[in-house]
């Protein structure tokens, strides 16, 4: 994960551009995680390329936070494969991240934990990213928006292949979660990374991914944000006036989800016609 701290921006630039465009960077084939009693995760397909944003979306509880973990290995599929490009660089940002309000600790320290880095790098990089001045900072002064903003800048810290965000647009507001995610679609351009990103935010989501998977407990369609599209089965899992509000992405599907969120197969009546497990 760690790279010559003194390397420009340009040479980084430059290095990036010569990467694969396309390569795949990691893929999860027919993933499934018990955890206790429960199946979690169930034969999951998931992949994301280089220069991807890849957005994971579901209600609370169906698995997106698992998914991260097993794809940066923490967990251990009982079933499938976890494929990783060789020498993969993953930068994560944690969904949680307890600040500990008596722990004596600047961003700068906090940003340098396990990763060297100049001032001067730190500096630019949380201007980027719409938090200069933080750096003398304490962590646990500042606020949550700005908090994400400097895990965000951790997890870009050593140029990574792939991003992983576990939803790093909580407790941003809403005036500033287009501007981060579109900071995070220049990352992607200027790195030249993948990257994977799990939001409760379907309005941004929508409208700046280049693909949505949505997760419940198994992959329930996945496809390119389009227009907006009043899929029966999208408003039953996140409601209609949901729904209406978004631009929702077009997908096949044939089920929808009872309330217990499992899948319950589709008449003939209804048009949407097949599931689209995809990676
Ligand atoms: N170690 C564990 N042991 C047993 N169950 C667990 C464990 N970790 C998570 N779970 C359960 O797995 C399910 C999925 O959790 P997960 O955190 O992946 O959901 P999520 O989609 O990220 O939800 P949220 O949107 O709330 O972040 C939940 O019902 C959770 O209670
Ligand atoms: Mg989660």
């Amino acid at each position: 994960m760690q790279r010559d701290s003194t390397t420009s921006k340009q040479t980084r630039s430059q290095s990036a551009n010569t990467r694969r465009v396309h390569e795949r960077l990691i893929e999860l084939q027919g993933v499934s995680v018990r955890l206790g009693q429960r199946l979690i995760l169930d034969h999951v397909d998931l992949r994301v390329l280089r220069r991807e944003i890849v957005t994971l979306v579901g209600l609370n509880g169906s698995g997106k936070t698992t998914l991260v973990r097993t794809l940066l290995g923490l967990l251990r599929p009982q079933q499938g494969t976890v494929v990783r490009a060789p020498g993969l660089r993953i930068g994560f940002s944690p969904q949680h991240f307890h600040r500990d309000p008596t722990l004596p600790l600047t961003v700068e320290r906090f940003l340098t934990l396990g990763a060297r880095a100049p001032r001067a790098r730190l500096r630019s990089l949380l201007e980027e990213l719409g938090a200069g001045g933080l750096l003398e900072q304490q962590v646990a002064d500042i606020s949550g928006g700005e908090f994400q903003r400097v895990l965000l800048a951790r997890a870009v810290l050593p140029d990574p292949d792939l991003l992983v965000l576990d939803e790093p647009l909580a407790g941003v507001d809403v005036a500033s979660q287009s501007e981060l995610y579109r900071l995070i679609g220049d990352l992607r351009d200027r790195y030249g990374c993948g990257v994977l990103l799990v939001s409760h935010d379907l309005h941004v989501v929508m409208a700046a991914t280049d693909r949505v998977v949505c997760l419940n407990h198994h992959v329930c369609c996945s496809g390119r944000p389009r227009a907006v599209v009043q899929n029966p089965e999208f408003v039953s899992l996140f409601g209609s006036q949901v729904a209406e509000t978004l631009a929702v992405y077009s997908h096949d599907h044939d089920h929808r989800h009872d309330m217990a969120g499992e899948a319950v197969p589709l008449g003939n009546e209804v048009h949407a016609t097949k599931v689209n497990h995809d990676g």
